[in-house]
């Protein structure tokens, strides 16, 4: 959900690409993010391009040919970063978890020490399952490897605690459409110090062009030497995303999502839905509850849809029919949507057949009484 604020902003009149004030707004555009991201990094951007672009980038500029890229491997986009891993030429080595569980610190430090890589890759934020990574762990063990760290954080940012300096986390990218409430279109990513250095330092050549993060540096920082024309409208809609979210305070922000994410995880176990994820490692930004037995997930997402104008996702792969993946970031994170989600998702379940044993807009409002007191 973007805040008409952000539409405001994005309908301004557009500058050229080299305009002093376009070099302002991407300015201010890394201060902000340096906040939501947790981190001193100078190095901090917005890449043109979706969280995808972000995740190449930090792949095609931090894996090389024939290096060991070692990847914590329990989702959707665990797959898709494997996948970039082996097309930049790096010898990639996974470590698999069944989708909706998350890698123990002890799991994670073992396979990397005994890998030895040169790139770590993993998911903070699975939206395929609603599974948050613990990062620090990982970032330790890399470390006395010898490794960089790439985070995936496009469902965790803007949301949830990020945390790169504290963790440790070298390359981290992620998306503006989703925490960051703005449209999609690009892609905040941070290096740290020791990232940065380790790419001055790359001899072989890059692969890409585009999503080459010396050719960027050179473009936003530095000398401004043209290399793209940069979506300004974006970076208007973003910068207006970010101030929205420092008037909020980000960790007001994360205590909303985490607020919110637990009321509606009280209406649906009350309405005797069982959580696919473990409490502990629970994403407050994407939800997935499983889907009862005997219920069609898809006749309760069409009829949510036509007759409460509420887009609830299903699974896929291993989890297709098994979980729905219910969004709540940003704007759309309040008290007010929980309940009528709740409340809509009551009918339509009743609607297919199934009873709910209690109401979930009542586990809900218990929920805020109790933290109101
Ligand atoms: C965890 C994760 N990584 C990467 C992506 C890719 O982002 P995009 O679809 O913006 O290219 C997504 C998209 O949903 C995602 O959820």
């Amino acid at each position: 959900m973007v805040p008409e604020r952000v539409y405001a902003a994005m309908s301004k009149p557009v500058v050229g690409h080299l305009d002093a004030y376009f070099f302002q707004v991407a300015e201010d555009v890394r201060n902000l993010l340096q906040t939501v991201f947790g981190t001193e990094n100078a190095f901090t951007m917005a890449i043109s391009g979706t969280g995808s672009a972000g995740m190449e980038a930090a792949v095609a500029n931090f894996v090389e040919p024939g290096a060991k890229f070692a990847v914590l491997a329990n989702g959707f986009f665990c797959d898709r970063i494997s996948e970039m891993g082996k097309r930049y030429g790096g010898d990639l080595v996974r470590l698999e978890k069944p989708w909706g569980e998350a890698f123990s610190d002890q799991e994670a430090a073992d396979f990397i020490r005994a890998q030895k890589p040169q790139v770590v890759g993993f998911v903070q934020a699975e939206t395929s399952t609603g599974v948050f990574q613990a990062s620090k762990a990982i970032c330790d063990a890399a470390h006395e490897a010898g490794a960089l760290v790439i985070a995936d954080t496009v469902t965790s940012l803007g949301g949830m605690p990020v945390q790169i300096d504290a963790n440790g986390i070298d390359i981290a990218y992620s998306c503006s459409q989703k925490g960051l409430s703005c449209p999609p279109g690009l892609a905040p990513i941070t290096l740290s110090p020791r990232a940065l250095e380790w790419l001055r330092a790359r001899t072989t050549p890059r692969r890409t062009w585009y999503l080459d993060l010396k050719l960027l540096d050179e473009y936003y920082d530095g000398a401004h030497r043209y290399h793209h024309t940069a979506p300004i409208s974006m970076f208007y809609g973003l910068r207006e995303a970010l101030v929205a979210i420092a008037e909020e305070g980000v960790e007001n922000r994360w205590a909303r999502h985490c607020r919110n994410h637990l009321a509606l995880v009280a209406g649906f176990e009350a309405m005797g839905l069982r959580m696919l994820v473990a409490e502990g490692v629970r994403l407050w930004t994407l939800n997935t509850p499983r889907v009862p037995e005997g219920v069609d997930d898809l006749k309760v997402r069409k009829r949510l849809l036509a007759e409460h104008d509420i887009e609830v996702l299903g699974g896929f792969g291993p989890l297709a029919g098994k979980v729905f993946r219910v969004g709540l970031m940003g704007p759309l994170s309040s008290e007010d949507n929980v309940t009528m989600l709740l409340d809509a998702f009551e009918a339509c379940l009743r609607a297919e057949g199934y009873q709910p044993p209690a109401s979930g807009r009542e586990a809900a409002q218990a929920f805020y009484a109790a933290q109101s007191q």
